[in-house]
């Protein structure tokens, strides 16, 4: 079969170089060239039609005119992997699915699969990783006996985009996107060029249901490489609807499903399943998931109240500050290392704890990834706890932002944070003042009259409270 002719794309700038090169001609970065398909030229015709202006046009049509009709969606059967979808998948929609080996795509893609063709769906379940005798052996294990999902080991994209068209399923899931391959690309499968060439491929494929054709909602599930970005180029989040990680750590049984981004629903929603001994379970209350239970108090551990989507989730950040040596090392696990860099500078610049000499290290309990501002005050509490060797007192909870000049701003949905922490038996904390209404309703009232609630407006003030404990 005669190769078509290849182009070099740039996946910093997007500009494209006939030849490969080492430095981009277009913005100069380095190595970024990748092999994609060029795109044909416009026949002569074309070219002269558009310079004499008769190409044809669009008809316009006015935002009020349009009707806005919601998105129907179709509910997966897993409840908690619908919140993260906004509500089920949307007929064409493209989702992309990421996260580390082992940690639980096939098993989550292949309970959803089984559930939604069980409701009468027509699915596709389209296996590279594994063969189908090893996907056979899963569905065992998760007890979906006599499942009538149909598998196909398949990693040529032309067969796959020729089974896709004949059988039009409602639902398609491609584990995974690295080991799909097009003869059209010389690269090798998985490399930026053929991800990026296939699931472009699939993508228009997905969308193009209409004319009493059917649109199918593609699944792609994808690796993650060690930095923990999708791998293969940015492009591929951009040409989804939805883009979600799969996380958590493999060490518990508890898997997280985050969107990142959604065109049909709210980014940030999270997914909380358990991984048993047969598959993925959903808990649906998972705000105490993440407390590790000490018999009383240690020093070096703080309670926060994050917010994940729409539900406030209370996670235990952990913090040992220990003498270091010449260059003493931070490192945190679930939390950002540059925000933790800037805390330490605030703690010592505006509350006089120095740290500079000593090792600090921070953790959020159960392989949470926590992105939220919010977090700040609880991780200065942790770590000013186990620098002094003094514990918070018993059932205490923070929250709050800490800026650069020491002060403590609000975080968003700060009396639902309080609330779920009063639930959950939590008695004192410490909150942005801003938090707080001036003129509590009764509700608030309530949940103030239940705990010991600091506001505080600066990090000195934190502190002072906590040093007199
Ligand atoms: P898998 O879905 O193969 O992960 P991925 O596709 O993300 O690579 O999950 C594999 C892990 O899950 C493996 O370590 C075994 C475990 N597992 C269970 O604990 N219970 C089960 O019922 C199944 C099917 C897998
Ligand atoms: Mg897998």
């Amino acid at each position: 079969m005669a190769k078509d002719k290849t182009t070099y794309i740039c996946s910093e700038c997007g500009g494209s170089s006939p030849r490969w090169l080492g430095k981009c001609p277009h913005c100069g970065a380095w190595n970024t060239l990748v092999e994609a398909l060029a795109e044909p030229a416009p026949g002569r015709h074309r070219l002269s039609a558009l310079r004499q202006g008769l190409a044809s046009t669009g008809t316009l049509t006015r935002l009020g005119d349009i009707e806005a009709a919601d998105v129907a969606r179709t509910p997966t059967g897993l409840p908690e992997l619908d919140r993260v979808l906004g509500g089920g998948i949307v007929a064409g929609a493209v989702v992309l699915i990421g996260g580390d080996p082992g940690i639980g795509k096939s098993t989550l893609l292949l309970q959803a699969l089984d559930a939604l063709q069980r409701a009468g769906l027509p699915t596709l379940y389209v296996t590279g990783e594994e063969s189908g005798a090893q996907v056979a052996l899963r569905a065992r294990r998760l007890g979906l006996i006599d499942s009538q999902v149909p598998v196909l080991a398949e990693i040529q994209l032309e067969r796959i985009v020729a089974t896709l068209e004949r059988e039009r399923p409602a639902v398609a899931v491609i584990d995974s996107i690295q080991t799909v391959y097009t003869e059209q690309l010389a690269s090798a499968p998985g490399s930026v060029a053929q991800v990026r060439e296939c699931a472009a491929h699939l993508t228009r494929l997905a969308k193009s249901g209409g004319d009493g054709q059917r649109s199918t909602t593609l699944v792609l599930v994808g690796h993650v490489t060690k930095e923990g970005a999708l791998a293969g180029p940015r492009v591929l989040e951009h040409m989804v609807d939805t883009v979600l990680y799969f996380e958590g750590d493999t060490h518990s049984s508890f898997r997280l499903v985050r969107a990142i981004k959604n065109r049909f629903g709210a980014v940030n929603e999270m997914g909380v399943f358990a991984m048993t001994e047969r598959g993925l379970k959903g808990v649906s209350n998972p705000s105490a998931l993440f407390l590790s239970q000490h018999p009383q108090p240690v020093p070096g551990s703080c309670v926060l109240v994050t917010l994940e989507g729409t539900r406030p989730l209370l996670v235990e950040i952990q913090a040992l500050v220990d003498g270091g040596g010449a260059a003493p090392r931070r490192l945190s696990v679930g939390l950002e290392r540059d925000r933790l860099a800037m805390l330490l500078a605030v703690l010592h610049r505006h509350a006089g704890l120095a740290c500079a000499d000593q090792d600090v290290f921070v953790n959020a309990v159960g392989g949470v990834r926590i992105a939220e501002p919010a977090a700040d005050l609880a991780v200065l509490l942790a770590i000013q706890s186990s620098l002094r060797g003094r514990a918070l007192p018993t059932r205490f909870v923070a929250f709050g932002e800490v800026g650069l000049a020491g002060e403590v701003r609000p975080a968003p949905r700060g009396l639902e944070r309080l609330r779920e922490a009063a639930k959950l038996g939590f008695r004192v904390a410490l909150v942005p003042a801003a938090n707080l209404p001036r003129k509590p309703d009764a509700a608030t009232r309530e949940v103030l009259d239940a705990m010991e609630v600091h506001p505080i407006g600066r990090i000195e003030e934190a502190l002072d409270i906590v040093r007199a404990w």
